[in-house]
């Protein structure tokens, strides 16, 4: 009897919190509307068979609860009420399935007109580029990273001299305009999902995969990675500013190209600006900061605050110092020594020998 009433209880406060939650989705800031439609559909229908199921239990017990004299009835099969129960829940889950193929078709399927945008995954960070004037990607590959190349363009292909690219972890999208996103991965699986949007999609390396949006309202949307990647992934974080589309324009047309970004690699170092000051900006846009803070706060990986000079402890005994050399010597082969205290998953970002020594100055001058 207590059981029934725990799960009469269990039912209306379900259905109490789902009214009264504080929890709602972000305001919808795409076309995506459907995708709150079917997930409208699928909360009716999973809720509706879970409170007939939990109610049917709760009756049950009660209804036949022991009592002094009565006994069991044996019934090993009753095919009328297969039949029910077979006829019900297919439509139930066919009525769950059906409207998300339909969606998905649709989500799949840009419009003819859409604006093309790379999102590209990698151990913890985003990148992002556009086409350029001739409308098409150049091809790549994981065997063309470097540090000059981080986005792993193929130099040969023509097509890939005018790919606009977006070294940072924020992407800008004009409003109103359908945006076909297409990703790849530079090492995992990840997922680029922005709340806002109601759009995700997996990355799968060696694949491209695709959808597509509208963005409908102007402002500065989170997006997240919705794959389980790796130590760092809660910090895997970038953002999409949504405006408009004079404001993009002017944006889009300060970012560096492909082929802009190689000649500027050839030509000889300009009178450059404070190595420290530099590394800093590396160390954002190199995606270090997801794993190492700069304040002393503890990340997946050592604070840098402080962290030049020190004497770390290695994992089976042993210490190192932290000096030039080392920090040099790690950077570019960080599984080469297992520091205590931390896992041993920090990635080997490609790096030039000049940001090398931009970073190496950065981490210095927080000593
Ligand atoms: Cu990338 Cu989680």
């Amino acid at each position: 009897m207590a059981i029934a009433i725990a799960l009469v209880v269990l039912v209306l406060g379900s259905v109490l919190f789902h009214i009264f939650t504080p929890w709602w989705l972000p305001p919808l800031a795409s076309n995506w509307k459907t995708m709150d439609d079917t997930l409208f559909i699928t909360v009716v229908i999973t809720g509706l068979f879970f409170v007939v199921i939990s109610l049917f239990v709760a009756y049950t017990l009660w209804r036949f609860r022991h009592r002094e004299g009565s006994r069991a009835a044996y019934e090993p099969d009753n095919h009328r009420l297969e039949r029910r129960l077979i006829v019900i829940t297919s439509v139930g889950i066919a009525a769950l399935l059906a409207p998300g193929l339909w969606v998905y078709a649709d989500y799949v399927s840009p419009p003819s007109e859409a604006m093309t945008l790379e999102v590209l995954g990698q151990q913890w960070r985003w990148r992002f580029r556009f086409p350029g004037p001739d409308g098409q990607l150049g091809g790549s590959d994981a065997r063309f990273v470097s540090g000059a190349n981080p986005f792993g363009l193929d130099p040969s292909d023509t097509r890939g001299a005018d790919d606009i690219l977006v070294d940072d972890n924020e992407v800008r999208l004009p409003l109103n305009r359908p945006v076909n996103v297409v990703l790849r991965s530079h090492d995992v699986l990840h997922d680029f999902y922005v709340p806002h949007f109601r759009s995700r999609m997996n990355i799968v390396p060696g694949q491209v995969s695709s959808f597509w949006f509208t963005p409908t309202k102007a402002g500065r949307y989170e997006a997240l990675c919705a794959q389980l990647c790796g130590v760092g992934h809660p910090d895997m974080r970038g953002f999409v500013r949504v405006e408009e589309g004079a404001a993009f324009d002017t944006w889009l047309a300060a970012q560096p190209t492909f082929a802009g970004l190689r000649a500027a690699a050839a030509a000889p170092a300009a009178a450059s600006a404070d190595p420290a000051t530099v590394g800093r900006t590396l160390a954002q846009s190199k995606g270090c900061t997801a794993c190492h803070s700069v304040d002393g706060a503890p990340s997946v990986g050592p604070t840098w605050k402080g962290l030049f000079g020190k004497q770390e402890n290695l994992e089976g005994g042993g210490t190192v110092h932290v000096d030039e050399a080392f920090l040099r010597t790690f950077i570019r082969n960080p599984q080469s020594r297992d520091i205590k205290g931390f896992p041993n998953v920090m990635p080997a970002v490609p790096v030039t020998d000049a940001e090398l020594d931009a970073l190496v100055a950065y981490i210095q001058a927080l000593r």
